[in-house]
């Protein structure tokens, strides 16, 4: 719509300009004042009139009543004055032809802001805890953040995914010593990540009752940092082992990092920024630990070094800016985590802008909230969390076999399955906003009835099997547009590059779920309640089969946003 809009709102401009020479309204101010009515009984854009007021001097509806008088342009059908609002009802065909040329045009870039030309987006995310079980807990940063890079991507920025993995810190010294007393070569190699966390969870439990082991975790951590042979290998090994299990979720996802540089990859480029920040005069030591005061700022104090001159989070998260803002020129970095680590964000990007880098309001913190699971609060400890792996498992093993009931004849059923199984995961997580706590239950995150995963992919698939069965489209043949649900259907897949600008501007791929819902429900009204094969005028049928064409385009551009691999056969 961005471009009727435009049409609109110069026209409307002009307008204003020989009612009022001197209102000084330009087309851009008139474009930001259109609304979409919620209710299409009013108009398919309407400008509120009120808005005028102050500048022509005058009442909403005598402004209407104006603007309505003899209005005309070629997008629109009919424009009318409704209680101080003026409203525009769009010529279907003119917006049925702009779709369709756009779309033929256009293709997979159907929908695409020409926004970040030239412009670089580095993006941490995903960045799980080595040995660490990798769970449920991790896919709001995984799919947020991969749906953001597609984002950003599509509207043709150049960017860099990073996982940050957390590879460094005293739980090497605790692995290592557990490994010692109870693991073994052949535990891991065939056990892999499990056993890590295994041997994670028992050093705890062993700790308790002895804690001279965390003194022998800290010796050994120590050793490894001062770059000891053995622990490196062992460390090196630890975190092969780990990044081949994510691998393996990723792949399912469709996920790929340009970096895996994770929070070791730092160590020898903190001393010259904690340097900087002793020659500014910025830190002070606090009981023995360095710490940049925030009091000014409304926040606690931003640790630096602790007691015994070893770093922290905010440091290596203040090195890896430097280092990241030197190698790739960002004009923006996207952190994404959870929001329990906000404080955590304000706080070191305090410290970069109190550092006189003046790229600091380049730094953006995406949180996103909290995961249950069936209420309950995720746990490590207590076992109460799900493991991606499994979770995708269970989920693929659901779809497998309703595909083996309902359509066992199937070719490639096992990617269809995974592809519906874990696009059925992701959809469910990334339904609501981000900062809204998700509930997981597992038997709604699988289930396939009403606005789920499965459903919009089923819809894509009917989609295509139209196009298959349809056979040559004449995409130069006349538009014809006879019915409500086919202008409704074009309206709402006019919008698609407005619902990609707001995804990106509010870091919000719930945005682009809620339109994939409202295509589908558009699609689906229109398949029910308009003949498409066996429509008896000639430039009827052509006119839908090219609907359909542009459904599937528009589905599978938004499909790829988000993490849904689309699928041309259920
Ligand atoms: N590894 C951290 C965690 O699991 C997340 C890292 C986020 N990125 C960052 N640059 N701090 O909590």
């Amino acid at each position: 719509m961005i471009e009727i809009k435009k049409i609109i709102s110069a026209a409307i401009a002009e307008r204003i300009q020989s009612m009022n020479a001197a209102a000084g309204l330009d087309a851009a101010a008139v474009e930001a004042m259109l609304e979409y009515p919620p209710d299409d009984k009013m108009g398919d854009i309407a400008l509120p009139c009120f808005k005028l007021s102050r500048v022509l001097r005058s009442s909403p509806v005598k402004i209407a009543a104006d603007l309505a008088e003899g209005f005309s342009t070629p997008a629109v059908a009919r424009a009318e004055a409704l209680n101080g609002y003026f409203n525009i009802y769009l010529d279907a065909e003119y917006m049925a032809r702009k779709l369709m040329s756009e779309v033929a045009e256009k293709g997979e870039r159907y929908g695409a802001p020409e926004i970040g030309e030239g412009k670089t987006v580095v993006l941490d995310y995903s960045s799980p805890n080595v040995a660490k079980p990798f769970h449920i807990g991790h896919l709001g940063t995984t799919v947020i953040g991969h749906s953001l890079r597609k984002l950003h991507e599509f509207a043709g920025y150049k960017c860099v995914g990073i996982n940050y993995l957390g590879d460094w810190g005293t739980q090497f010294g605790k692995l290592i010593v557990a490994y010692r007393m109870w693991g073994n070569k052949e535990l891991i190699e065939n056990g892999g990540i499990d056993k890590l966390v295994e041997l994670y969870v028992k050093f705890h439990e062993e700790a308790e009752k002895e804690p001279t082991l965390n003194e022998k975790a800290r010796a050994e951590f120590h050793k490894l940092e001062e770059g000891d042979e053995e622990n490196i290998a062992l460390w090196r090994w630890f975190v092969d082992i780990s990044l081949a299990e994510y691998q393996k979720t990723y792949k399912q996802l469709g996920i790929e990092f340009d970096s895996y540089k994770g929070e070791s990859f730092y160590t020898d480029k903190m001393p010259a920024q904690v340097q900087k920040l002793r020659d500014m005069g910025l830190m002070k030591i606090d009981d023995g630990a360095s710490i940049v005061d925030l009091e000014e700022y409304g926040m606690p104090p931003c640790l630096i070094l602790k007691r015994d001159g070893s770093t922290l989070y905010p440091t290596r998260d203040i090195a890896a800016a430097v280092y990241r803002k030197q190698t790739y020129d960002f004009d923006k970095a996207i952190y994404v985590t959870s929001a329990g680590q906000s404080l955590h964000f304000k706080q070191w990007f305090k410290v970069v802008e109190l550092m006189g880098y003046d790229w600091h309001d380049k730094l953006v913190h995406v949180p996103y909230g909290t995961v249950s699971i069936n209420g309950e609060k995720l746990a490590t400890r207590t076992g109460n969390v799900i493991l991606l792996k499994d979770l995708f498992a269970l989920a693929v093993d659901k779809v497998r076999a309703i595909m083996e009931e309902k359509n066992p004849d199937l070719r490639g059923r096992e990617d269809i399955a995974e592809a519906v199984g874990i696009g059925a995961v992701v959809f469910y997580y990334l339904s609501g906003s981000r900062m809204k706590d998700i509930n997981f239950v597992m038997e709604e995150a699988l289930s396939f009835d009403g606005n789920t995963g499965p459903y919009v992919q089923y819809t894509y698939a009917r989609s295509c099997s139209v196009l298959e069965k349809g056979g040559e489209i004449d995409l130069d043949g006349d538009i014809v547009i006879t019915a409500k649900e086919e202008k409704d259907l074009v309206k709402t897949l006019l919008t698609f590059e407005e619902k990609v600008r707001e995804a990106i501007d509010t870091y919000e791929p719930s945005v682009i779920i809620r339109y994939i819902l409202d295509v589908a429900s558009a699609f689906n009204r229109f398949y029910h309640n308009c003949t498409i094969l066996g429509a008896e005028d000639e430039k009827v049928k052509n006119t839908r089969l090219m609907l359909a064409g542009a459904v599937k385009t528009v589905l599978g551009n938004a499909f790829e946003l988000v993490c849904i691999k689309k699928t041309e056969k259920i």
